[in-house]
């Protein structure tokens, strides 16, 4: 009697050690990204982030971020093209930890379902700072009335 309640006691020890761990690797990877804010307002950042946009975003989505001609429709394989990043693109409907999860992981992490299509992750090709700073750049070429727009959109994403 005895041994069997030790035995379930330590079976559920473990059972709640195991709890424990994974609720801690799931807040600390929410930590990483639940503090992503960009800072279009940091003239250092920006100008890091504009390099990093002629580099690897600009081929794609325009020197001048008007994105691919007839952005709006299917290319011939049936590939979405690359939209602007400018105020006639839907870049700004979205927040910025989508926009920086769509950065770093590819458009299907956002959808969370398989989407082919034409946009890379760029995990393993720029750091989190480096995601940060280009879009901080991006948004920074916004109009103040789309950025205050965009401020709303993040206010309502992430209430607190
Ligand atoms: C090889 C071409 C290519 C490059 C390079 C590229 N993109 Fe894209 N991007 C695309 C395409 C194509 C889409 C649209 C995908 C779709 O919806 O089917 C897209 C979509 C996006 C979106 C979603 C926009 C929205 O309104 O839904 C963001 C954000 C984005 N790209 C950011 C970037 C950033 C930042 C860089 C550079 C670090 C970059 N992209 C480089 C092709 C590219």
């Amino acid at each position: 009697m005895f041994l069997k309640l030790n035995h379930k006691f330590l079976h559920g020890c473990k059972l709640n050690l195991f709890a424990i761990g994974l609720y801690l690797i799931l807040s600390l990877n929410n930590q990483t990204h639940a503090n992503i804010s960009l800072m279009p307002d940091n003239s250092e950042t920006i100008t890091y982030g504009k390099d990093i946009y002629l580099q690897e975003c600009a081929s794609c989505h325009g020197k001048n971020l008007a994105g691919q001609a007839n952005w709006r429709e299917r290319d011939d394989k049936g590939y979405m093209p690359a939209p602007p990043h400018d105020k006639n693109g839907h870049t700004w409907h979205h927040s910025d930890h989508n926009l920086f999860l769509m950065t770093k992981y590819g458009i299907e992490k956002i959808i969370g379902k398989k989407y082919p299509n034409n946009m890379p992750a760029y995990e393993d090709m720029l750091s989190d700072y480096e995601i940060i700073a280009v879009l901080s750049y991006i948004k920074s070429t916004w109009p103040s009335y789309i950025q205050i727009q965009h401020d709303q959109i993040n206010t309502r994403s992430n209430p607190e």
